[in-house]
């Protein structure tokens, strides 16, 4: 875990609670009541400054850093803390007025103009002049200020650009990765279609195809799009650090494609989610707790979960409010996979901009409103609590998320079927764990194996050879693992591995397939399983033929009669099930189950109802298990493991306990 982290909070004696707090948007009187009321509902971290370069540089090199010295004088008076931000999220008008060549270039060749923000060109030379002077500046000026807890840089790092200076940029993220240009032409197989380059300035971002343009220069281009963008993380960083020995951050997004955070986790001191789950549809929990995994899982250790909405968003076309009680569980289930603090976009609802409508923990209406009590009512429960923070948690579990699968998969077109999507899929199969009460950690193609019992990939289209090696040699010591359809179908340069299919993992899977099949639009299957039962399945199947694995379910009726849908296979030590078809989700579920139980996996909780989370965080010795019932309607019972005290009524508990709708239980055990 990162001491950083664990100086945070000990510095804010638990669980940090606030949100952005944007006080160049208002005047001083204002402030005064802000910081009164921050007070009032236990804020003491505020995110300042993410938005502010134009307030703080209203020319170039001209600074108006008064205003910021008295916001953060007044909250380091009144208790409170500061995420101080680099505000290079959005670049002011001066910038991209003057400088023109700053503004990203869109796929068809355009610029994004200004007037809303993320309008730079990660590659431009004069962005990054002028970000890292304002980041200098700042840090310069407030490293040694006492209301300072930590950095956040810039903000949700997203603009791609296919011009200007990217493309520049790309040509030389290519020269680095393949040394010649006979390396590139062999690694984008462009003999196809005549494609071959023969000097490095033909080389160029993938435009807007005629057709379709070659898939290994989109995939490069998304792995160089990431790359680039933390290259101006990395110098911002670089720049507070010369200053200040505070941890630094910067906040990731839910499913976000166009950053890598295997690779950008190692380059932060804590990891930061913002996150946005839709209250209209409450199963987005799903994906939520997935997303809440994979931050731990990207440090293994406690997060920081940056921004969420105290109700409703504007981003929709309709955005439904956070009923009573969801933004408390909500935040509870961040706290359940591993968050250290609550933390939310924003402290005071804008009168005008875009975000007017995005509710804030201080909204229009004011304290008299509903959510607001709600606000204050958990900043004042959060320091029951506290003990939490970094305690940790163990899986024996874990889940292939990597974001080379996912471009491939996603992003070069030409495959059997192109309406992937792989972050469903991968909560599609994170479902019945969570349902299950199983623990999960998220792994990417370099995470290390082997503290597992069980590994399920839910699509690995693209392969790297090295986690190809891990997966089998986890399956051969002992392990494990599940594997779906289409998996293990091309290199890292998108090249059909052979012998086909899955070239990967053939041997892994012991069986064929000959041929890959979408199903046709409505088209459904029945497969019989090994249990006897039919069940539906639809969307895929493989054309597959067993070489040393066996049946566990085969198709009935319809072209592949009596040939298999679902492989298993003993490798070495360890077992390997292969799914080459989309089961229905009971079926699908009962199977993850059955595998993950006959694993030896214990699940957190063995009674409670599906609606119920439960998370298991431990520290010295002592395990807290966290319980959030997410039904709107029902109320739950759950069987404890263990007897403990529940922190949030203080009351012991033993044998059961019951948790109203949205209900949470924090239970100290032993
Ligand atoms: C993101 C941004 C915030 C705000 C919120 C709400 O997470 O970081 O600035 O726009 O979304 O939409």
């Amino acid at each position: 875990m990162s001491e950083l982290l664990a100086a945070l909070s000990r510095r804010l004696g638990g669980i940090a609670f606030g949100g952005d707090y944007n006080p160049e948007q208002w005047g001083r009187e204002v402030w005064l009541e802000d910081v009164a009321l921050m007070k009032k509902a236990g804020v003491n971290l505020v995110t300042v400054g993410v938005f502010a370069w134009a307030s703080l540089e209203p020319t170039p090199g001209e600074f108006t850093f008064e205003w910021l010295d008295d916001v953060l004088n007044l909250l380091h008076e009144n208790g409170i803390s500061v995420d101080l931000a680099t505000p290079t999220m959005a670049p002011p008008v001066w910038l991209s007025h003057g400088h023109p060549e700053v503004l990203p270039i869109r796929e068809d060749g355009y610029p994004f103009g200004f007037g809303n923000r993320l309008h730079y060109d990660p590659a431009s030379p004069r962005y990054r002049e002028a970000a890292a002077r304002i980041a200098g500046a700042i840090a310069e000026r407030y490293a040694g200020h006492p209301a300072v807890a930590m950095w956040h840089v810039s903000n949700e790092y997203g603009p791609t650009s296919w011009g200007g200076a990217s493309a520049d940029a790309f040509r030389a993220w290519l020269q680095k990765r393949y040394g010649t240009l006979d390396a590139l032409n062999d690694a984008w197989y462009t003999r196809f279609w005549g494609q071959r380059y023969t000097a490095w300035e033909q080389v160029s971002p993938p435009e807007i195809p005629r057709t379709w343009s070659n898939a290994t220069r989109r995939l490069d281009f998304k792995r160089f799009a990431s790359d680039v963008l933390l290259e101006c993380f990395q110098l911002e960083r670089d720049i507070i650090r010369r200053h200040s020995d505070l941890p630094i951050t910067t906040n990731f997004m839910r499913f976000y494609k166009n950053a890598d955070y295997w690779a950008w986790a190692p380059e932060l001191d804590a990891v930061s989610l913002d996150i946005y789950p839709n209250p209209g549809e409450p199963d987005s929990r799903v994906a939520a707790a997935l997303n809440f995994d994979l931050m731990r899982s990207l440090k293994d250790g406690p997060w920081i979960l940056m921004e969420q909405a105290a109700s409703s968003v504007s981003q929709w076309q309709v955005n439904n409010v956070k009923r009573p009680g969801m933004m408390r569980a909500g935040s509870y289930q961040a706290v359940a996979h591993g968050a250290d603090t609550v933390l939310f976009f924003q402290w005071r609802a804008s009168r005008g901009g875009h975000e007017r409508f995005h509710s804030a923990m201080l909204p229009h209406s004011g304290t008299g409103a509903r959510s607001w009590q709600e606000i204050e009512a958990l900043g004042n429960e959060l320091g029951r609590v506290a003990e939490v923070t970094g305690s940790t948690s163990a899986a024996d579990v874990a889940l292939v998320f990597d974001w080379s699968a996912w471009w491939g998969l996603m992003d070069t077109h030409g495959l059997p079927r192109n309406d992937w999507d792989y972050a469903t899929l991968a909560t599609q199969w994170y479902r019945p764990l969570l349902e299950s009460h199983v623990a999960v950690d998220l792994a990417g193609f370099a995470s290390d194996l082997s503290r597992y019992r069980v590994v399920v990939v839910p699509n690995a289209y693209l392969v790297t050879e090295a986690f190809a090696e891990r997966l089998a040699a986890f399956a051969e010591a002992g392990g494990t693992v599940v594997i779906g359809m289409f998996s293990g179908v091309v290199n890292e340069d998108n090249e059909v591995m052979q012998p086909a299919y899955p070239g990967a993992f053939r041997s892994l899977i012991g069986a064929y397939v000959d041929e890959y099949w979408p199903a046709r639009e409505g088209e459904s299957f029945t497969v019989r399983l090994a249990s006897g039962a039919a069940a539906a399945a639809d969307w895929w199947q493989d054309s597959m033929t067993l070489e040393s694995g066996s049946a566990l379910a085969v198709y009935e009726g319809g072209l592949l009669d009596g040939r298999p849908a679902v492989v298993e296979n003993r490798y070495g030590a360890g077992r390997v099930v292969y799914l080459g078809t989309r089961l229905e989700a009971s079926a699908f579920a009962a199977l993850i189950d059955g595998v993950v139980a006959d694993a030896g996996v214990a699940p957190v909780v063995a009674d409670a109802p599906a609606a119920v989370e439960a998370t298991l965080r431990s520290k010295g010795g002592v395990d807290y298990l966290f319980l959030i019932n997410h039904s709107e309607a029902d109320a739950a019972r759950v069987g404890l493991p263990r007897d403990g005290v529940d922190l949030l009524t203080g009351s012991p508990v033993s044998g059961s306990l019951s948790l109203a709708p949205l209900g949470v239980a924090v239970v100290r055990c032993g």
